[in-house]
């Protein structure tokens, strides 16, 4: 491969000729900026340069388990904006399940929690939801299931939900991963997938939490990885094959979109 061919003409011709059939995408809170959900790093819109009203030892801390054990009020407060409702999914959602549809996609690969992908219409199947999600909730101390409506109750009020076991009374958090807890088995059960990928597309994430940062090594050497993001991150770039589409991401996939002659197709889709 030449430095000219690392262009997103370039992809788009090895998915034309059918070189590209098993396509994995890593996506996080970049690819959900523009539907109005702030993203955690980015300077000033970020989530975590905007919790200073939260008097936290440091942003993270909001998604710490260990801090959360002792003060589970600032997530509580902050979990209202974070819950899934009231967002369109963006058109890079819809180009992932526009891949799908056209049995494209291998496996997408999420750190998001928004549950937008889903409701672009990709299968849950499809889907690996490395942070877990909003969509189940339970004690941090027994792990008894706690109820949807009684969670949403609480995310409303703002205030904190406590296990309904007798003898218990532990804290429930909805069942999203936060850093000190182990990813889902669903993560580590297919984490070997980019190994098998002919293509890997990596979008609006910065790359920097471990073990999701880890899964673009995975891809085989001379399987091409894209990244459209808007900052160069995770090394992506150090590989011959590697192609990197810095800017916004609706408009990388737009491009790229257009390059395969699907983005009439994919404009119609998103615009349902
Ligand atoms: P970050 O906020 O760390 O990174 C978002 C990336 O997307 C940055 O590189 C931005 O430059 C880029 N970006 C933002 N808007 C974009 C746009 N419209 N087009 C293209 N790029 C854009 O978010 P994540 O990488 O998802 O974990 O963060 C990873 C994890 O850290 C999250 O899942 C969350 C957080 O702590 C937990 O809460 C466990």
């Amino acid at each position: 491969q030449t430095l000219e061919s690392r262009t997103l003409e370039a992809v788009a011709k090895l998915i034309k000729d059918g070189r590209a059939s098993q396509i994995v995408v890593m996506t996080g809170a970049g690819i959900s900026t523009s539907a109005g959900i702030p993203d955690f790093r980015s300077p000033d819109t970020g989530l975590y340069a905007n919790l200073a009203r939260l008097n936290l030892p440091q942003a993270e801390a909001v998604f710490e388990i260990s801090y959360f054990r002792n003060n589970p009020l600032p997530f509580y407060t902050l979990a209202q904006e974070l819950y899934p409702g009231n967002y369109r999914p963006t058109i890079t959602h819809s180009f992932i399940n526009l891949l799908h549809n056209k049995g494209l996609l291998l496996k997408l690969f999420t750190q998001n929690i928004d549950c937008l992908e889903r409701e672009a219409g990709l299968p849950g199947e499809m889907i690996v939801e490395a942070h877990g999600s909003f969509a189940r909730q339970s004690c941090i101390e027994c792990k008894c299931p706690y109820p949807h409506d009684l969670m949403q109750k609480a995310i409303r009020e703002k205030s904190v939900p406590h296990c309904l076991q007798d003898s218990c009374n532990g804290l429930v958090k909805p069942e999203i991963v936060f850093f000190g807890e182990q990813l889902p088995t669903q993560f580590f059960m297919n984490k070997a997938l980019p190994a098998e990928a002919d293509l890997c597309i990596i979008m609006g994430t910065s790359l920097s939490v471990q073990p999701f940062a880890s899964l673009p090594q995975f891809c085989s050497e001379g399987v091409p990885r894209v990244l459209i993001n808007q900052e160069q991150v995770g090394g992506i770039g150090s590989r011959t094959d590697d192609v990197l589409v810095l800017g916004d991401c609706d408009d990388g996939v737009r491009k790229l979109a257009e390059a395969c002659g699907w983005l009439e197709e994919l404009e119609e889709m998103w615009a349902k």
